[in-house]
């Protein structure tokens, strides 16, 4: 049986409602995605992937129509709860990193679990742990500004991973990227993805969505999902 760890039902998402300015970002668009798959959301520039992946982050609220995650309409609860379940179950990797550049690495990688109330034994059990996974355990107590752009990509994946998310979102992650950088995140996203997690990633990159370890491309045109 399919495990639909997200579920789009018939969303809308509308910016500046009523105004002159109005923009409906995301119509009326269905998806399902099954739990432990890897999708890609492509399609040119302002044809609303971001605005999809945040709707699925529990970033912003749909117009109409609802978002469901690990079986929770979320759309339907209150903004508090919605963060709640955001912190506890979706993990971020964006697109320039976003790495506090004058905090040291172990203390950006601990930084989503300050409002979670983990007890500072806890928070540095996991960010030790996640420092030797990805290799850099030899620049905890360095400011992420002093690091290379692999060690600080390494850094900002260890940090979505922090609060054990089931999912993973990234939104263009190789937009800025050398091609070396784009393959070492690849090889990420893959073991990642080996080890249970769903993940969704938004890309114009062939690097990314051509990558056999991908389960779906979905296209999004003029807000709506015009093939997969
Ligand atoms: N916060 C916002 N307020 C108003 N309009 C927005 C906002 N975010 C996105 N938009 C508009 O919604 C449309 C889709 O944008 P976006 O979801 O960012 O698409 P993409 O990520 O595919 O470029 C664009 O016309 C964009 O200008
Ligand atoms: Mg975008």
């Amino acid at each position: 049986m399919d495990n639909h760890v997200i579920e789009i039902i018939n969303v809308t998402k509308t910016y500046n409602k009523g105004k002159p300015n109005e923009v409906t970002a995301v119509k009326d668009t269905s998806l399902e995605i099954n739990e432990g798959s890897l999708v890609v959301l492509k399609g040119s520039s302002g044809s609303g992937k971001t605005t999809l992946l945040s709707l699925i982050g529990c970033q912003t609220k749909p117009t109409t129509g609802e978002v469901i995650i690990q079986g929770k309409k979320v759309s339907k609860l209150p903004e508090k709860f919605m963060n709640l379940h955001k912190r506890k179950n979706i993990g971020f990797i964006f697109q320039h990193f976003q790495l506090i550049a004058g905090m040291s690495v172990l203390d950006n990688i601990m930084l989503p679990l300050i409002p979670e109330g983990i007890s500072s034994k806890e928070r540095y059990r996991r960010a030790n742990q996640l420092l030797e996974q990805f290799n850099l355990t030899h620049r905890r107590e360095f400011k992420t500004s002093s690091l290379s752009g692999g060690e600080q990509q390494r850094a900002a994946i260890a940090r979505a991973l922090i609060n054990n998310p089931g999912i993973l979102l990234a939104d263009e992650p190789s937009a800025h990227l050398d091609s070396e950088l784009t393959s070492s995140l690849l090889d990420h996203i893959s073991r990642l993805k080996q080890s249970g997690h769903t993940i969704l990633i938004t890309s114009h990159d062939p690097d990314v969505y051509q990558k056999s370890m991908v389960d779906h491309i979905f296209e999004m045109k003029n807000g709506q999902i015009i093939s997969s």
